[in-house]
């Protein structure tokens, strides 16, 4: 049951979006899911409750710094993938939903580059390591990429964001009107109908190939998180 969280401080870099296709992926293969919807403007638990539900899929919409621990150790044995969606600004969940990822997707938009939000989720995770030595594994993910970008201009984003010592998944997030209508419609990736959805086939594939390389990323088996950050700091200044 591992933790994915999905984490940039500036808005709109396309988090929920992120958190939405992977759970629509990860349920899709068979596993079931649960998102902690911790961002203020409650996408992902409107777009269940509009027609996402599902029998493997569990959004919670009440998250709290206090109970985000607690949801997850309440539902450990029955859920095979957590996955966090965080609000686009600097928020107490965020140190939080960190200290309990096993792996913390950062989404960066190919063109713009939200690189400030970014950096200070990367800032975070060093200082945590650096403080409380909680090393959490982390990637950025380049989303809403053209997909008539070029792979020399992808390339070139990766190389600097390698050069900082980033690790950037292979896989983008292309830019597909499907990642914004399975909003609208209220249904996942794979239940979708591809008469009203433009494009679903490579939307399923990017999702696909996207999710089997995060997979790859997460340990086989949950490291276990009994402390959060605070009180792992409070324990070491004791
Ligand atoms: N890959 C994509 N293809 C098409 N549209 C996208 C894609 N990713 C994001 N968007 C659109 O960009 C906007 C912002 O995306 P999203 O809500 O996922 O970002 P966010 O990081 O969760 O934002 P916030 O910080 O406000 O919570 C939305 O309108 C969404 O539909
Ligand atoms: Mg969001």
């Amino acid at each position: 049951m591992p933790v994915i969280s999905l984490a940039n401080t500036k808005g709109g870099a396309g988090k929920t979006t992120a958190a939405l296709l992977l759970a629509s992926e990860y349920v899709r293969q068979g596993y079931r899911v649960a998102v902690l919807d911790a961002d203020p403007q409650k996408w992902i638990t409107n777009w269940y409750e509009t027609g996402g539900k599902d029998p493997s899929l569990t959004v919670i919409s009440e998250v709290t710094v206090a109970s985000m621990q607690t949801h997850i150790r309440e539902m450990r044995d029955q859920i095979d993938f957590f996955i966090i969606d965080l609000p686009g600004q600097r928020d107490p969940l965020l140190a939080t939903a960190l200290g309990l990822s096993d792996h913390v997707l950062i989404p960066v938009q190919g063109c713009a580059m939200d690189a400030k939000g970014a950096a200070q989720v990367i800032e975070l995770l060093a200082h945590m390591k650096n403080q409380a030595k909680i090393t959490i594994p982390h990637s950025v993910v380049l989303t809403r990429v053209s997909s008539i970008a070029t792979t020399r201009a992808l390339s070139a984003i990766k190389d600097l964001l390698v050069s900082r010592g980033v690790n950037v998944l292979e896989t983008p997030i292309f830019e597909r009107s499907a990642f914004r209508d399975i909003f609208d419609l209220g249904t996942m990736l794979h239940k979708a109908d591809p008469a009203r959805i433009t494009n679903l086939d490579k939307a399923r594939e990017n999702a696909r190939v996207l999710a089997l390389e995060l997979k790859r990323l997460l340990p086989a088996k949950r490291r276990e998180q009994p402390l959060g950050l605070a009180a792992r700091l409070r324990q070491r200044a004791a």
